[in-house]
């Protein structure tokens, strides 16, 4: 059997996986933006948006991808002055000190192993010893290494000591507990084609009254895309966006937060989270291990390391061949483990298929594993928790 591009099963980090209803209404007859009729679908977005990411903050919608949003957090609160704290266990943590230096501020970078996590006691550490901090940064859910930082932890911290956190949530918000404003969180940021179900083409960002407070000293803001004081303007007056939205994307994006809420936060947390179980009990089962710290696994995602011997673009050409496309490594990481994610609409069928297919592919590639394990060990946790 050869799967072509249109069947093949998206088992990777983002673009997702997407539900057929998401495309219907991405096909809709497009409607020029400065109308009624655009303008109520377009605020149903955000008030959706805000409910996902549990906040009753602003939250404004770029055209623009994840990094849109986070380039709009650095660019709009960031002044050349400012000393920013980055936390950095992977390729998204680094981005954020890379975003900080294109803005001219001082990054402090705070870094652990990848696949390792931040702690919260290192932040209060950094913070003490470099009290003109102003400003810190952290990856939520890293996606390079599949680690979970602890951000609520780590936003006691930074509220105990008066700093604004920024936090990148594109592949933890509508699949995993984010609560910006339980935790304190100042400025939260996410994409939509990961946990949100919706094609590539969004960002997302949450600010909350101290990012404001923050905004409101500059004296010039070094963007004129995603400057922020524009997006509440406009939104305030019309419900609108200043720039032409990416129409199509917006009606995909309505769609999938209006399935998001029909699924429910809890319920959809929770099936994040049995999916994150079963994946990593059944790649264990395989004889494969985690790249993850024990105690901070990702919960919508899962990376695997190779066993010796077996080659990655074998094995991910293999997975391809049998139907699945699952992600390599960045950076360093090339080569040495793989990524399987499991966002938005993946649940049982999906997690049985790749196990299956993992343990197959495995044994194409010379590993010797029981290749019916992984489907066992996840078939009992499912027997157990889908009654
Ligand atoms: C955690 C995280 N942050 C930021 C990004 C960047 O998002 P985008 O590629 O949509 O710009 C990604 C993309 O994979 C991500 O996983």
């Amino acid at each position: 059997m050869v799967y072509d591009e249109e069947n093949i099963l998206l088992m990777t980090p983002g673009p997702v996986s997407f539900h057929h209803r998401v495309y219907q209404a991405m096909s809709k007859v497009e409607f020029h933006h400065r109308t009624p009729e655009h303008r109520k679908t377009f605020g149903e977005c955000v008030s959706m948006m805000k409910k996902v990411m549990q906040t009753e903050n602003d939250v404004f919608i770029f055209t623009g991808s994840g990094t849109s949003a986070m380039d709009a957090a650095i660019a709009n609160c960031v002044s050349p002055k400012d000393k920013v704290l980055n936390l950095i266990g992977g390729k998204f943590g680094e981005r954020w000190a890379e975003i900080t230096e294109t803005f001219g501020a001082k990054s402090i970078r705070l870094e652990v192993e990848w696949g390792k996590a931040i702690k919260p006691e290192m932040v209060s550490n950094a913070i003490d010893k470099e009290p003109d901090i102003k400003f810190v940064t952290m990856c939520h859910n890293e996606t390079s290494t599949a680690v979970l930082n602890p951000a609520q932890e780590i936003a006691k911290i930074t509220n105990e000591r008066d700093k604004l956190l920024i936090v990148d949530g594109v592949t933890s918000v509508g699949g995993d507990y984010v609560y910006p404003d339980k935790w304190g969180i100042d400025i939260l940021v996410t994409g939509s084609q990961k946990c949100l179900g919706c094609p590539p083409g969004l960002g997302m960002i949450m600010v909350g009254p101290k990012a404001w407070e923050e905004i409101g000293k500059r004296e010039k803001i070094p963007s004129y895309y995603v400057k922020l004081p524009s997006y509440r303007k406009a939104f305030e007056k019309s419900l609108d966006t200043p720039y032409t939205p990416a129409i199509p994307l917006v009606y995909g994006l309505h769609e999938s937060l209006t399935m998001i809420l029909e699924e429910g936060y809890e319920n959809r947390v929770k099936r994040h989270r049995l999916m994150a179980e079963t994946v990593r009990s059944g790649m264990k089962a395989l004889g494969l291990q985690l790249l993850a710290e024990k105690g901070y696994e990702s919960n919508t995602m899962t990376a695997l390391k190779y066993p010796d011997g077996v080659d990655d673009n074998a094995f991910r050409k293999g997975m391809q061949k049998h139907g699945i496309l699952v992600a390599g490594a960045q950076a360093h990481l090339k080569g040495k483990i793989f990524r399987v994610a499991h966002m938005n609409i993946i649940a049982e069928r999906e997690v049985l298929l790749v196990l299956a297919m993992t343990g197959l592919v495995l044994r194409e590639c010379g590993f010797k594993c029981e290749s019916g394990a992984g489907v066992s060990a996840a078939q009992e946790i499912f027997l157990k928790n889908l009654r």
